[in-house]
């Protein structure tokens, strides 16, 4: 496919969804590269999996800027260098400030351990065990200043069982964020999505990703 969309996907740490994207992007029919893999920390398990599939990787410390602003100066620098459209977050552990998510507005997305907009934040499983939420999952949202906010793409629902450990129940998660994260970034590079309001609506092609259709819930 022409004109694919340089991609770049930003992590912290294992990366295991930055994987689902580069695997999901091999097919020359998906509408984004993945052409940067970014991290703010060296030891990020990630950047290996970049590497070893050909992806520019790069590592940019944030502990060694003043402020979060001169972190993010650098993070343009490279982004630019890599003419960079569009950013994935995935599993990046950094706030980024409001100047950075304006300037990439519509073309930052992320993904988060919840049906947004419940437990927004850290330790969303365990939050969701406690409150003995019967249904949990994952959201891939457009960022905007306020975090864990902004329109909504995609989501997907686990059912929470009676057995489940925070740890059993992120599992189940991870494995539909793994789904909905290249559906949702194939729909944005894919010029499928308006956003109205808080409100994302796709394009129904033929070619919708599967993560992307209408679940068929009960009526
Ligand atoms: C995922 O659960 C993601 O939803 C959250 O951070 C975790 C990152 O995992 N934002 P990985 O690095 O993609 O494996």
């Amino acid at each position: 496919m022409k004109g694919r969309k340089r991609t770049a996907v930003l992590i912290s740490g294992r990366g295991s969804n930055m994987r689902a994207l580069i695997e999901a992007a091999r097919s020359p029919d998906y509408p984004a590269e993945i052409a940067l893999v970014l991290s703010n920390r060296a030891e990020a398990a990630g950047l290996a999996f970049a590497k070893e599939h050909g992806i520019a990787t790069a590592v940019i410390d944030h502990k060694i800027y003043a402020g979060r602003g001169e972190f993010e100066k650098s993070m343009q620098v490279l982004l630019d260098l890599h003419k960079i459209e569009i950013i994935c977050l995935a599993g990046f552990m950094r706030v980024l400030t409001q100047g950075f998510v304006q300037h990439w507005q519509g073309r930052l997305i992320n993904i988060h351990p919840s049906l947004l907009p419940a437990y927004r934040g850290l330790d969303t499983h365990a939050r969701a065990l406690a409150e003995g939420a019967k249904i949990h999952g994952c959201s891939v949202h457009f960022v905007v200043p306020a975090l864990d906010e902004g329109p909504i793409i995609a989501q997907a629902a686990v059912a929470v069982l009676d057995s489940d450990t925070p740890e059993t129940l992120a599992a189940r998660v991870l494995a539909q964020e793994h789904v909905i994260y290249p559906g949702a970034l194939a729909a944005l590079a894919g010029g499928l999505l308006t956003v109205i309001g808080n409100r994302v609506a796709c394009e129904r092609t033929a070619a919708l990703p599967p993560a992307l259709k209408v679940p068929d819930f009960p009526k």
